[in-house]
């Protein structure tokens, strides 16, 4: 099965870029080909431009980089995104991948102003950081407006099948560190929930 990874954290040896490799590292495990698509690493450009948003429904005039990701989303089977929670939202980074690759007449139309997304068929995953302890973002109703807004308006009305979203919570540098082994068991458990071996 093709899966498409896409991960935003500035920094190498982050949680989120260690999680991104275990994720990965276990697809691979079981039989799955994979493409990672690492946006800082990348170059990926965030900026949408006002030529792509005047006419993106015309391919030609889109920009090349926008082309091979959405030819990646297309061959992918299952779409995962990897982030940490900046300001209870995805990083400006990943957003800009959003707001690009996911282009009207590409992810959605829009048919008697209701949204339709063209990307059914599809399974899409979230695997997510924070520095609030999840508990304390579900109490206020931070983490539900979050996924509504991440996992359900944006992932979801594009068409994907949202089917799971892994959250690591209590991470940052004043706080104790990260216990790799526990954070490997969590990314396996996850993948291997959702996605069989193609091996077997
Ligand atoms: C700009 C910025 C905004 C952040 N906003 C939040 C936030 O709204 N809620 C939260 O729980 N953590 C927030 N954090 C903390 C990060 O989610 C988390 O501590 C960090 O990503 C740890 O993972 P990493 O090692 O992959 O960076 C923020 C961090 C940064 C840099």
């Amino acid at each position: 099965m093709q899966h498409l990874i896409v991960a935003a954290h500035p920094v190498e040896d982050s949680l989120t870029m260690s999680l991104t490799r275990m994720y990965v590292g276990e697809l691979v495990r079981l039989g799955h080909d994979v493409r990672v698509h690492d946006l800082y690493r990348m170059g990926f450009d965030p900026v949408l431009p006002a030529e792509e948003l005047i006419d993106g429904r015309n391919a030609h005039i889109r920009m090349v980089d926008v082309l091979a990701a959405q030819e990646d989303v297309l061959e992918a089977a299952v779409l995962t995104v990897i982030y940490p929670l900046w300001w209870m939202a995805m990083p400006a980074m990943m957003k800009g991948y959003i707001d690009r690759v996911f282009s009207r007449g590409f992810a959605y139309t829009v048919e008697q102003g209701e949204v339709r997304g063209l990307l059914g068929g599809r399974r899409a995953a979230m695997v997510t950081v924070s520095g609030a302890p999840l508990a304390s973002l579900t109490d206020d109703g931070r983490w539900q407006t979050m996924q509504l807004l991440q996992d359900v308006h944006v992932f979801g009305a594009v068409g994907f099948d949202v089917v799971g979203h892994l959250h690591f919570d209590e991470v940052g540098p004043a706080l104790p560190p990260a216990d790799a082994q526990a954070d490997f068991a969590r990314v396996r458990e996850f993948v291997r929930g959702h996605f069989a071996s193609v091996l077997a």
